[in-house]
């Protein structure tokens, strides 16, 4: 094996410029005083009325930050540039699959987000009504999440790669009356009906009266008259900009947006976060991760539809008056150097990914890459699931030419903002996230709850409430008890195990239930299982995840056919596509295999470590708990 290197060191042009320079300072100043810590950063926003207490434990594990103070996220990510140089900054750089290209500079964010809010008031969304919003990478979907935020409305965004039953049961549970879509995505250079799959799932939810439909693709689309709108032609109405810009005075526990995530059991649960305590993690996180400028073009390539794409795309950036790159299609199309292309092209300084984008992409070679100047690069970033070394080296070496740090990001939907990470002055150690973030304080336990030794695996929990934590699961609070701080009291249990090696880093493993991540996407077992369950000739099902080279984990789902059907290709491939059809393409399994029986614990409890070891040829270990 090669030798490489235990620690890659920063590169001191990096440092000489960044906010934080010293790391153990700045981490032992907010370790010695966290409320502190995140009082000094808010501080740096705009609140309407000063909080009287900065986290008050009265009711655990139901925290609040900054209580009763009044602001606003959108008065924060927009009005507050108006007044200042940025008001002609450009806030968004954009760029279409197909070439298209549209800027808006916070002036026009500004302007753009007022029309909407306007729009949505006249449809009679209130202060706390749900509205839910399916729409492809494009700036729409920044200013939907925005109006909503000014109005005071609960966004709930359900990632554009969902398709019927997914939205249905995210439309269901939020109740929402209003539905932002757009009539078409464009994706490798095919249309998504974005707006067939929500007419579909609307035949099965009720509560939906009005849709707005932005014109993106121009393919003819069913509007249903009274129900159906084009945003274009209401925002050419004088409705849209003759109400004024009226920003709701929000409290800084009111909620902000709902977003649906996949938990162990069960369906999707909706991890809800607020105005005042989400605003600071995610303003002063990405600011010293990334190290934000305002001279830097930042690119964050995740999907506003996911947490990474609310925190680090739409909101962390505007807080910190950044000017943004947002793309809208896949990264090899028409050819493997899109990126590189778009990098070169735009200057991007900063460029924030998932290993398996990195790993997609590095099978086509670094031809593609060296073919572009990627000068303008000063940071790298990676999230959502562990980074191998050598997808990790590739980035480093042949993207970021050996000179950009990378930020492996650890966090979750729930966490709000980053957790574990390096900040750019600290040495690195490929597929180590580094150290938990200034003011965050983790540890790794055994079964029985005690601390584990270096290097030992153990569960990853978080041991002190931070701002930008989940508040709640809507609808349902006591899943946040019994999900998150049951299993160790007191603390908050990610799902996730590592270990941290004797210099105090930590090592993410992985999920330790039944989420499985795939091209870092995050599903659940039960959601596939639901989808295969609603096809007539399945009885049973289970799925898994396997390893994948490029996607991390792929699915494997065990069905067992109803008594009479006779298994085959044919059904099988049926399957996979009737799972792609009520969940999303993401969702389809790899391989289905038809089997006659599937190993259950004596309770009726799937074992799927049995399953995977079955699949990968594993030795399947200790099967005494195993009904048959
Ligand atoms: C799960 C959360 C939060 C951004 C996107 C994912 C895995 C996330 C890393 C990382 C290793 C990671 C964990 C976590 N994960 N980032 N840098 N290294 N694993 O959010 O969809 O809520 O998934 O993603 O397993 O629990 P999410």
């Amino acid at each position: 094996m090669a030798d490489y290197p235990d620690f890659y060191y920063p590169n001191e042009d990096v440092i000489k410029n960044a906010h934080i320079k010293d790391w153990d300072s700045f981490n032992s100043e907010a370790m010695n005083d966290p409320e502190g810590f995140w009082e000094k950063h808010a501080r740096e926003l705009h609140w309407f009325e000063d909080w009287n207490c900065v986290l008050d434990e009265s009711n655990k594990p139901f925290y609040k930050w900054f209580k009763n103070g009044k602001t606003n996220i959108a008065y924060n990510c927009l009005d507050v540039h108006m007044q200042t140089y940025r008001r002609n900054k450009l806030a968004l750089v954009w760029e279409g699959e197909n070439g298209d290209v549209l800027t808006h500079s916070y002036y026009s964010l500004h302007r753009e987000t007022t029309k909407f809010a306007n729009i949505l008031r006249s449809l009679g969304v209130k202060k706390g009504d749900r509205v839910t919003i399916y729409m492809g990478r494009i700036p729409e979907l920044m200013l939907a999440m925005l109006a909503c935020a000014k109005i005071g409305a609960i966004h709930s965004v359900v990632y554009g790669g969902f398709s019927v039953e997914a939205l249905h049961e995210r439309i269901e549970d939020s109740e929402s009356r209003v539905l932002i879509t757009a009539d078409g995505a464009f994706q490798r250079g095919k249309i998504v009906p974005l707006k067939e799959i929500v007419d579909e799932a609307l035949k099965r939810a009720a509560t939906v009266e009005h849709v707005l439909v932005v014109k993106r693709t121009g393919q003819d689309v069913y509007m249903e008259s009274g129900r159906d709108m084009w945003y274009h032609e209401l925002a050419a109405l004088p409705i849209a900009m003759q109400n004024g810009s009226h920003t709701e005075i929000m409290d800084s526990e009111d909620p902000l947006f709902i977003l649906y995530t996949s938990g162990t059991t069960g369906k999707p649960k909706a991890i809800l976060h607020t105005h005042g305590g989400y605003m600071v993690g995610t303003y002063t996180t990405l600011k010293y991760v990334f190290d934000i400028k305002d001279e830097d073009r930042y690119w964050c390539a995740a999907d506003p539809g996911w947490i990474t794409g609310h925190s680090y795309i739409v909101y962390g950036p505007l807080l910190n008056g950044a000017t943004s790159f947002m793309y809208e299609g896949a990264p090899n199309y028409p050819y493997p150097n899109r990126w590189w292309q778009m990098i070169e092209k735009y200057g991007i300084n900063i460029l924030y990914t998932a290993p398996t984008a990195i790993r997609g992409l590095m099978r086509f070679g670094e031809a593609w890459v060296n073919r572009h100047d990627l000068s303008s690069l000063r940071l790298l970033g990676s999230v959502g699931e562990p980074i191998n070394p050598e997808a990790w080296r590739w980035y480093y070496n042949v993207v970021g030419k050996g000179h950009c740090p990378i930020m492996d990001t650890w966090w979750q939907t729930e966490t709000g903002n980053f957790m574990i990470t390096p900040l750019p002055c600290m040495p690195l150690k490929p597929g180590s996230g580094t150290k938990p973030f200034p003011g965050i304080e983790m540890d790794i336990l055994d079964e029985d709850g005690n601390p584990v030794a270096a290097n030992q695996e153990g569960y990853l929990v978080i041991k002190k409430p931070w701002p930008a934590m989940l508040r709640t699961i809507y609808k349902d609070p006591d899943r946040l008890v019994s999900q998150y701080f049951s299993r160790f009291p007191g603390y908050y249990m990610t799902g996730d195990s590592a270990r941290r090696d004797e210099d105090g880093y930590y090592w993410i493993i992985g999920r330790v239930d039944d989420v499985i991540k795939v091209s870092g996407y995050r599903l659940g077992t039960a959601e596939i299982e639901s989808a295969l369950g609603s096809h007539r000739d399945v009885a049973e099902s289970a799925a898994i995840g396997i390893p994948h080279e490029i996607k991390g984990n792929v699915i494997y789902a065990y069905v067992i056919l109803n008594n009479g059907v006779v298994a085959s290709d044919s059904l099988a491939e049926q399957l996979k596509a009737h799972v792609g059809y009520e969940v999303g393409p993401i969702a389809k399994p790899e391989k289905i295999e038809f089997v006659d029986s599937l190993p259950k614990t004596r309770s009726g409890k799937i074992m799927r470590r049995v399953l995977k070891a079955k699949a990968q040829g594993l030795d399947p270990g200790n099967l005494s708990t195993l009904e048959d």
